[in-house]
């Protein structure tokens, strides 16, 4: 059986954009299906639209300005003093448009996790859904994956497969591929959350429900 949590999960979202990822982690709290507390916010831009989001809904909203650090290893380490403050137990990069330093991974070692707007290890970084297109293949996606040093390489949590129609742009593959990260992502934390996932090498094995 799954041993149940004495307080739920804190989590922290760190995202630079749009929030509509962000927002689907707060609906499925809100709506009983994800048992965590958002407990942070952060993101290196002042005016995005994640930040609203987390005020509209009662969640602490912190902005931490990178032009304030020298270079981004002190960056992180001042959103690790947040992360830390806020006691969170699992940082979900949700549209975080840095690359995190090894300081910020070792920090959190199997505790980051990242959405792709891509079938990993296909066409990691900026633009997966316009390399999907413009290499032609019949089948995207989006992924769920723990945080290594790398970009988008490490261990992969769960996938969600997006069959690429012959009128694609650019913009209508996005948008299905984000319905998919919308049910994805709240599902991966879940499972986090329940201790159900451990990380062996590259794998990250699940363990059935109870
Ligand atoms: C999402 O599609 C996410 O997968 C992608 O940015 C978008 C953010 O949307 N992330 C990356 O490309 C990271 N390399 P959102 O701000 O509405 O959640």
């Amino acid at each position: 059986m799954t041993p149940t949590r004495a307080e739920p999960l804190r989590i922290g979202v760190l995202a630079s954009g749009r929030g509509s990822n962000l927002q689907a982690i707060v609906d499925a709290i809100e709506g009983g299906r994800l048992d965590c507390r958002l407990a942070v916010v952060v993101s290196d831009r002042a005016d995005c639209q994640a930040l609203d989001r987390a005020r509209k809904h009662g969640v602490e909203a912190v902005f931490v300005d990178p032009k304030g650090y020298a270079d981004r290893e002190t960056f992180d380490r001042a959103v690790l003093a947040v992360l830390a403050e806020h006691r969170v137990e699992l940082v979900c990069l949700a549209g975080y448009m840095r690359i995190v330093t090894p300081i910020f991974v070792r920090a959190l070692s199997g505790r980051i996790m990242n959405i792709h707007p891509g079938l990993l290890p296909a066409f990691p970084g900026l633009h997966a859904q316009r390399q999907a297109l413009e290499h032609g293949v019949k089948v995207s996606g989006a992924t769920v994956h723990f945080v290594d040093e790398g970009v988008d390489t490490g261990p992969i949590i769960c996938q969600a497969a997006v069959p690429v129609r012959e009128d694609d742009t650019e913009e209508t593959l996005a948008a299905r591929i984000l319905e998919q990260e919308h049910q994805l992502y709240p599902r991966a934390i879940r499972l986090f959350a329940e201790g159900r996932l451990s990380i062996v090498g590259r794998r990250v094995l699940v363990r059935a429900d109870a």
